[in-house]
């Protein structure tokens, strides 16, 4: 498509800059996000809060990412931009080679449901349905067939480990496996990103752990980006890159050695021919 196919035509005119400025680039050919000078400023009780300040960071297909910092770094704002949640006050995001900033809000309802998958820690299920049901509403909202729905969201119950619980309500499942039908849900419509915000905030050590291997795992499988929030230290050194956010800045983005243990098997990659892990970019 000739939107994917902008960013690696672009001049790379600020290379140079962003190189001075420490921002690691990823293959342009295979850049996911693309975030040049992102500022965003809230407006409370008459006074500019300044939140966001002059972002820049690449993100390439298929790439898990940990954004860390201290509370108020601006680590969900930054997540809410990318997701089309909110809009930044100035400054561009590129998703998948589109530029996001200026569009009206249909197209970017449209562009939400078709690319990016949203797993947040107080988990956006519908009370009133069942973990099947919830799986399969993103489809049948976009006009999907609710058979073709029924065996997908079957088909990612089982995945994420909620086949026996297809039938149970958000409140009849624990908050591991809320959790998992909200990858579960997120998952439903195939986006190219999943943005998560402390997805395993309130949880134990081990259910977080189990979760942790899940992200791992659909990343290698269906080559699915991830951009995860965290402040779990253990869970953020065990991904293959991490950025750290401070005072609405970019404070260090780091490609680490080490690959998450998911990925050293040689699994084929089912959704997404292209590496699974960053760190096979790296
Ligand atoms: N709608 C808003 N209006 C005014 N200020 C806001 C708004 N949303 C966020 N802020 C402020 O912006 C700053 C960054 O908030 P943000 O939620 O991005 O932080 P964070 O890094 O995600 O923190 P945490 O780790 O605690 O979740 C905070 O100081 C917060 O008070
Ligand atoms: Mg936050």
């Amino acid at each position: 498509m000739s939107e994917t196919s902008k960013a690696s035509e672009k001049p790379d005119e600020l290379a140079a800059v962003y190189e001075s400025a420490g921002v690691r680039r990823a293959p342009a050919a295979a850049l996911l996000v693309e975030i040049r000078q992102l500022h965003k400023s809230f407006l409370h009780m008459g006074r500019e809060l300044h939140v966001l300040t002059g972002i820049n960071l690449d993100i390439g297909a298929a790439e898990i990412v940990a954004i860390v910092g201290k509370s108020g770094a601006g680590k969900s704002t930054l997540l809410h931009c990318i997701g089309t949640l909110d809009l930044p006050s100035s400054g561009s995001i590129r998703l998948a080679g589109q530029e996001l900033t200026g569009l009206p809000s249909a197209k970017l309802a449209d562009i939400r449901n078709r690319t990016i998958g949203f797993v947040f820690q107080f988990h956006h299920l519908l009370p009133e349905f069942s973990a099947l049901e919830n799986v399969m509403m993103p489809g049948l909202i976009q006009g999907r067939k609710r058979s073709e729905m029924t065996v997908l969201a079957r088909n990612l119950l089982e995945e994420v480990g909620l086949g026996e619980r297809e039938t149970h309500r958000p409140g009849e499942l624990s908050g591991g496996e809320q959790q998992r039908g909200a990858l579960a849900g997120a998952l439903g419509l195939k986006p190219k990103i999943i943005l998560a915000d402390e997805p395993t905030g309130n949880l134990d050590t081990g259910t977080s752990e189990a979760i942790h291997q899940l992200f791992f795992e659909v990343n290698r499988r269906h080559g699915t980006t991830f951009i995860v929030v965290t402040h779990n230290v253990a869970f953020a050194r065990s991904m293959p890159r991490v950025v750290t956010m401070s005072d609405g800045k970019i404070l260090s983005d780091e490609r680490l050695e080490k690959k998450p243990a998911a990925s050293e098997d040689d699994d084929e990659n089912e959704d997404n021919p292209a590496p699974a892990s960053a760190a096979d970019q790296a």
